[in-house]
């Protein structure tokens, strides 16, 4: 921008050389070492808010800026595929009852759902935009974000609208569960779903999602909403399997869905069904939500055998009210090396390329040429850091689309 006021134009910054980066963390095993893709003593060129090179820095090009990384790791920016941030209220005592032994009820939501329902647009906008930051400080450069406390045609409708100031990764999710008022006549709320509902918000969203759980939507209510978003032109995502076995695996993958969150109980034939989708080519992913079993004092996904078999492995947030009121994907990567069964490698790479792959998206989740340089520089010398020192703030700086959003 010229900002000199002279007749000369001043050339806008059109390439930035990252250097002396300790560890760059491409996620192509092509360009570096192991499932990370690690280039050590690297450097990374952005042009127009993508990647243009990177590499050794021996080799690196010229560019117009330099920004020194200091020897330390730049990894790619995390994208948190599955949020809740529209709402309004707060759950603190419900978490602190669960602490000291009530178990974690689908019904709580409707706590929410009376809270964002009273909550005026501004209102709803301001808290979630501050989340949005909160989650960008730490590093999440993509978030996927859900309606689901509002559960009238208009009030679903207004919670995508306020997503979509924030994000372009936006689902509609009315079955969360049934309002009051229609205790009794679930069946009637489906019809709401599929029909004036759906109108009202199939513009506003990508995906569609369905709580397929017990006090929520069964398998056939679960299977009519999926099916009506895609005759819609959404594509399929599900909530299954979180707190107790049940349909949700085995009808996302029949759907087609991008993926199916929580996982937390699994049989060895929803493995199966997982990892041969992904041998086809046509992964459902099982996108892990550690956070949400962690606060809801539920056992921890095997991740591990997901692996081993073959499946898609993603680890997200769920930040919400609710089940887990936490944006911060640097816990969910500790929670999986400490609970799961992954390596530190393992779990980064499923916090931003498996991410990536639960949203089908290849131009996040790794920084190779021509991938969006979205980034984090960490003050730490390498990417293992993230899961050694839980709990410590180790987001130096934040790029999206190459611009400096944070830090
Ligand atoms: O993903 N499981 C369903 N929905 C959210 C919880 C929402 C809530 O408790 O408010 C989840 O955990
Ligand atoms: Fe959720």
């Amino acid at each position: 921008m010229n900002t000199s006021g002279s007749q000369t134009p001043v050339p806008a910054v059109s390439s930035v050389l990252v250097d002396d980066i300790a560890v760059l963390v491409t996620n192509d095993p092509g360009l570096g070492d192991g499932v990370l893709g690690e280039v050590p003593d690297a450097a990374l060129v952005v042009e127009n808010g993508r990647v243009a090179w990177c590499g050794p820095r021996t080799q690196a090009p010229a560019a117009d800026v330099r920004v020194d990384a200091a020897g330390r790791c730049v990894v790619p920016g995390f994208v948190d595929s599955h949020s809740h941030i529209v709402f309004a209220g707060d759950r603190s005592r419900e978490f602190t009852a669960r602490m000291s032994g009530r178990p974690y009820e689908a019904g709580g939501i409707r706590t929410t759902v009376a809270a964002t329902r009273a909550a005026s647009e501004t209102e709803l906008l301001g808290n979630a935009t501050r989340l949005l930051r909160e989650a960008r400080a730490q590093g999440t450069t993509t978030l996927e974000v859900k309606s689901g406390y509002g559960l009238s045609a208009a009030d679903e409708e207004r919670a995508l609208r306020v997503a979509s100031r924030l994000t372009e990764e936006r689902t509609f999710l009315g079955a969360h569960v049934v309002p009051p008022e229609y205790d009794g006549d679930p069946g009637g709320y489906v019809d709401l779903v599929t029909g004036a509902m759906l109108d009202a918000c199939a513009p506003h969203a990508r995906w569609i999602d369905v709580f397929c759980e017990r006090g929520a939507f069964d398998e056939e209510q679960a299977r009519r909403v999926l099916e009506a978003g895609r005759r819609r032109g959404l594509a399929p995502r599900v909530h299954g399997n979180q707190l107790g076995p049940g349909p949700g695996v085995r009808l996302a993958v029949e759907a087609g869905a991008a993926s199916v969150d929580h996982c937390t109980h699994l049989t060895a034939d929803d493995v199966a069904a997982l990892a041969d989708s992904a041998a086809e080519g046509r992964a459902t992913v099982a996108t892990l939500l550690p956070g949400v079993d962690f606060s809801t004092r539920q056992p921890y996904p095997d991740a591990r055998a997901l692996l081993d078999a073959g499946a898609r492995v993603a680890l997200a947030s769920d930040c919400n009210p609710g089940s887990c009121f936490s944006s911060s994907m640097a816990l969910c990567i500790a929670l999986a090396v400490r609970e799961m069964g992954m390596s530190p490698e393992e779990a980064l790479r499923a916090a931003t390329a498996g991410g990536a792959a639960a949203l089908r998206r290849d131009d996040v989740g790794h920084l190779a040429a021509g991938a969006r340089a979205d980034m984090v520089l960490l003050e730490a010398p390498n990417p293992l850091y993230l899961a050694y020192r839980p709990g410590v703030p180790q987001v130096a700086a934040v790029w999206k689309d190459g611009e400096l959003v944070a830090g």
